[in-house]
């Protein structure tokens, strides 16, 4: 993952993250799980995350602390629906970004196991 952050650095990810909640805003599926009077606040955890998960700064870990990321998608409901419609909306979001290989497969890799990893529900 330190690829991505070579090829895109940290304004690449923050790039991203913005038309990734471009779209979750208004989405029928996705757009209501998130607090309305927090959208900022919402793309910079998952721009900070990524980051750090990329080996940058750590300051997603000094504010959020360990991200324990399936324990703090429990409060959302996440079936096979939300999965997708979360990885539909990010690959739009690299092709908007036209962000190229390596970085985009390790990224949408990534992606692709995690939100699969965060599903709670059946179906
Ligand atoms: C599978 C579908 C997913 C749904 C429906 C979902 C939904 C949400 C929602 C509603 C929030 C709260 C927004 C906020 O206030 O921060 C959130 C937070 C977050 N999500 Fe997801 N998410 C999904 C997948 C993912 C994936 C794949 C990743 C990582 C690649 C991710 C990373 C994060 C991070 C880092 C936060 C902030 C956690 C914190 O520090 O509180 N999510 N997600």
């Amino acid at each position: 993952m330190q690829e991505v952050l070579k090829q895109i650095g940290e304004e690449g990810i923050n790039e991203l993250v913005s038309a990734f909640y471009r779209r979750v805003k208004s989405d029928n599926i996705l757009g209501p799980l998130y607090p309305k009077n927090d959208w900022e606040g919402a793309e910079q955890r998952l721009a900070d995350f990524l980051v750090y998960r990329c080996g940058g700064s750590d300051k997603y870990i000094q504010e959020r602390g360990h991200p324990r990321l399936r324990m703090r998608h429990i409060q959302f409901t996440i079936g096979e629906k939300e999965r997708d419609r979360w990885i539909s909306l990010m690959s739009e979001a690299l092709l908007e970004r036209k962000i190229e290989n390596p970085a985009a497969d390790l990224l949408f890799g990534f992606f692709i196991q995690t939100a699969d990893f965060m599903r709670n529900v059946e179906g």
